[in-house]
């Protein structure tokens, strides 16, 4: 719907949802390999088939369609393009994501593509992945082979999504991969990848499409006094230091001094930073704990709050809140909300979702009291289409407005499906707009 102004879409990534890893010349990713150490992903799940959208994409087309959407995000698969990261570029991957992105223009939807979410040839892991400084130069060449094959029909760009997950969890605590406990390579990583964003911005840019990029914004919280410092640093390095160094060209001011040596002069800069929208991509807030070796960990939401399948805590006011942050940190950036939903342990045979629905009716209650405040957020991504590979959790957690049937991947609209189609039929998001039975 774009009639009316708002832009409402569904997000998905690539590893998530497509499957199909050998077909076609598709090289290895970290995640091929992550998933294959014991004990990484719960039940030993891997995205080896998760959704088989490579082939199923017409059928994922047409859900879209039912729904109404105006746009669909989803990411690139850097090892279908370029199997070794670097070097020849392979043409039957191009050709499925031209496949793709004709086939959402065909129906009207706007293709958002993401160039990176999460899944690093594993070639360039090899060589130190986010660590290296040179993975600036090899993302630059593969946002050029992006802008050169697509840049003629993406409606937007995102060069990373949730580099503070990424940098934090594959190269800090090691849950994510490629697995990497070292604070030291973190730090690198986070750094790396704000310089990629830089070297990638200018091609992207001369394409005429707008290039953002996508963060993970969580609110911090500590509750109890010793937890506050914690909670300001991963404020710090979760929500802030990448987005900063890409939108502005500057870390946050305590963080140059954590980093270290990682920067050199001449790096970054205010010139050859920016963004042309950020999307924003919120689920609930964070809780930070400091253990008794002083270091920071994830704590537990408090007792009485209402909590997800994740274990998250459910707090549409912080939503809110989180907009308006995100506002006033960068004046000026239009604000898109990439992704938001709920995980839930879902039973098979069981459509009605009433939870996610009364999620989905909370947040986008939240989001247009953050549009009253004169937030400029100009769209929504509900994440997600379809239940997929949910990382370290594998299978176990659902966030689709679709079931996806372990057995035999047929498509199945939940309820939320149908209360989220109501959403969009009623143009831009209200207190009261008609979503339907909870
Ligand atoms: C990621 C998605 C993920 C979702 C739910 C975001 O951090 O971008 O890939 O599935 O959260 O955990």
């Amino acid at each position: 719907m774009r009639g009316s102004g708002f832009l409402w879409g569904v997000s998905t990534s690539a590893y998530q949802i497509e499957g199909a890893v050998d077909a076609d010349g598709r090289g290895r990713t970290i995640w091929d390999q992550f998933t294959r150490n014991p004990g990484a992903v719960a039940n030993g799940d891997n995205g080896d088939i998760a959704c088989d959208h490579y082939r199923r994409w017409p059928e994922d087309i047409d859900l879209m369609t039912e729904l109404g959407v105006g746009a669909y995000r989803f990411s690139l698969a850097w090892a279908r393009l370029l199997p070794g990261g670097i070097g020849q570029p392979n043409e039957k991957g191009i050709a499925f994501y031209d496949r793709l992105i004709d086939g959402l223009l065909e129906r009207g939807i706007d293709p958002w593509i993401c160039l990176y979410h999460w899944d690093l040839p594993q070639a360039l892991q090899d060589r130190g992945g986010w660590a290296n400084r040179d993975i600036a130069g090899w993302y630059a060449d593969y946002a050029a082979l992006v802008a050169a094959r697509f840049g003629d029909r993406a409606r937007a760009f995102a060069t990373f999504n949730e580099p503070g997950v990424f940098t934090l969890s594959g190269y800090g605590g090691g849950i994510h991969a490629p697995g990497i406990k070292d604070s030291n390579a973190m730090m690198a990583a986070i750094h790396n990848v704000a310089r990629a964003h830089h070297a990638a911005l200018p091609v992207l840019r001369a394409t005429g499409v707008p290039v953002g990029v996508i963060g993970a914004f969580w609110p911090m919280r500590g509750e109890r006094p010793e937890d506050a410092g914690g909670a300001m640093m991963m404020d710090m390095l979760f929500n802030w230091a990448c987005p900063d160094a890409i939108v502005t060209g500057a870390y946050p001011p305590m963080l140059p001094m954590l980093m270290g040596d990682v920067i050199e002069e001449e790096d970054l800069s205010a010139e050859t930073a920016g963004a042309d929208f950020i999307g924003i991509n919120h689920y609930a807030p964070m809780y930070i704990r400091t253990n008794e070796a002083g270091e920071q960990e994830l704590g537990a939401p408090p007792a009485d709050v209402p909590l997800s399948g994740m274990g998250w805590h459910i707090d549409p006011p912080a939503f809110t809140a989180m907009l308006e942050t995100v506002a006033e940190r960068y004046p000026g950036v239009p604000l898109y909300v990439t992704e938001n939903g709920i995980g839930l342990d879902e039973p098979d045979g069981d459509l009605n979702d009433s939870t996610r629905v009364a999620y989905l009716r909370d947040y986008l209650g939240a989001l247009a009291d953050a549009r009253e405040r004169g937030v400029d957020v100009r769209g929504y991504f509900a994440w997600s289409l379809l239940d997929n590979f949910e990382w370290a959790e594998g299978y176990a957690k659902r966030f689709g407005l679709v079931r996806v049937s372990p057995d035999d991947l047929t498509r199945r609209p939940k309820q939320s499906f149908h209360a989220y189609r109501n959403a969009i039929a009623a143009g831009v998001p209200s207190r009261s707009m008609p979503i339907g039975a909870i």
